[in-house]
């Protein structure tokens, strides 16, 4: 593929491809069978990585969209799970990045780029694909403190985020422009974290259930102003949608791989079964799909680098990228016959790991909703 990345996203590239080989690859299967692996994690830190596309002036490496973009797919080859516990840390801290005001930046983005982990609530156990009917609540205290009540289900990196962007209602008789969003440290009292959820895959990636049981919280946790928080939340979701088509990508192609080296090793009838045209077919079809699928990723990354709305481009590399990549890993598990349906093989792992992309940050029907509702000029 022809992607005319800079001299210095080719160096971002090789350094992530290497790290994600020798460390994180080798750890995928340790985390879906223990969950999240901290220390992993603060390795990753200690490469920089986690700051790369904040500013230089809050410890960033001062990289685009492009980049971030890069780091993203490259570490989703090794573990896709941990590529999603970034790709939601980044959404959170992104949302102080493009709305907080100068001292919410200068308190938590260098905390971001250093690489503390962020979580981004908007879900409740009755309002997913509805986000706008989400029932927590944020009333103003005689003090000026907000105090929040209700809950929040499946956020990703809860349990292990050092802080929370949540979003609450301020005025319920304005819709989605009474919901506004807060800034949330894990020590605030009233912060409840509930159930970890078994998940059939990404299960390196921690998700649990909140609850916030009169959680005061000081006047500056308020992001941006009040009423913002529905817009905060889809405009972080348009980036976090450019990260989950990387991470289809980058575990598709890691099942492409596999199944490559399988392919070439397995024999049948006289001669490995990649020489077999029934296999050389879907070896062709995932290709075309892979090379498809790197294009509109990067396609849409590059929309939001150059500074414009990317909402139609994100939502349509997340549909096509996450139904591709749950076809491919499928054929994977395919081509690896009886072995592949076995946990000894990685490809089992990541048809489960899959499934999540799909549904995550935008149903594929939600996602029909948004490119439909653009497309034909709502
Ligand atoms: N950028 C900026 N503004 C946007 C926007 C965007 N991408 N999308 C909507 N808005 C604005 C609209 O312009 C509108 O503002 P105005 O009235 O000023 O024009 C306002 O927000 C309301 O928009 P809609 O009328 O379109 O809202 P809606 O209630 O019809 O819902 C929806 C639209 C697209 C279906 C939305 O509800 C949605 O995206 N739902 C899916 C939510 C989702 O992806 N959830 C997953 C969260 S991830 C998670 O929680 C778990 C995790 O950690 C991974």
């Amino acid at each position: 593929m022809l992607m005319r990345f800079t001299e210095e996203q080719l160096m971002i590239r090789d350094m992530v491809r290497e790290f994600t080989e020798k460390e994180v690859a080798p750890r995928d299967k340790w985390m879906d069978e223990n969950g999240f692996d901290r220390a992993l994690y603060d390795r990753l830190c200690t490469t920089g990585l986690t700051g790369v596309h904040f500013p230089e002036e809050y410890g960033g490496a001062g990289c685009d969209a492009v980049t971030s973009t890069i780091v993203i797919h490259e570490l989703s080859k090794g573990s896709a799970s941990l590529a999603l516990a970034l790709d939601i840390s980044w959404v959170a801290s992104d949302m102080i990045l493009h709305h907080g005001t100068q001292t919410q930046k200068d308190k938590y983005l260098p905390l971001a780029a250093e690489g503390k982990i962020f979580a981004f609530g908007l879900t409740e156990a009755s309002a997913g694909s509805d986000a706008a009917r989400i029932q927590t609540t944020a009333v103003k205290d005689a003090d000026g403190w907000w105090v929040l009540n209700g809950g929040k289900s499946w956020i990703t990196n809860s349990g292990v985020a050092d802080y929370y962007i949540l979003m609450a209602i301020t005025d319920r008789s304005k819709g989605a422009k009474g919901i506004s969003a807060f800034i949330v440290p894990k020590e605030t009292e009233g912060l409840i974290i509930g159930k970890h959820e078994e998940k059939m895959g990404m299960r390196g990636s921690s998700t649990c259930e909140l609850s916030f049981d009169a959680m005061r919280l000081p006047p500056d946790a308020l992001l941006s102003s009040e009423g913002m928080g529905f817009k905060i939340a889809m405009q972080g979701l348009d980036g976090g949608r450019i990260s989950v088509a990387a991470i289809s990508c980058g575990l598709a192609e890691h099942a492409f791989e596999l199944a490559k080296a399988y392919a070439n090793e397995r024999i049948t009838f006289g001669k490995p079964i990649a020489k077999h045209q029934a296999i050389q077919f879907k070896f062709a079809d995932m290709a075309t799909d892979l090379t498809a699928m790197q294009m509109m990723t990067y396609n849409a990354a590059e929309v939001k680098a150059s500074g414009k709305r990317h909402t139609l481009e994100a939502a349509e590399a997340k549909l096509f990228c996450s139904t591709r990549c749950t076809q491919i890993c499928l054929e994977c598990l395919q081509i690896h016959g009886g072995n592949g349906y076995s946990k000894e093989f990685d490809v089992e792992r990541f048809v489960r790991d899959s499934k999540l992309l799909e549904i995550g940050e935008g149903t594929s029907e939600i996602l029909r909703m948004v490119i439909g509702g653009t497309v034909l000029g709502k």
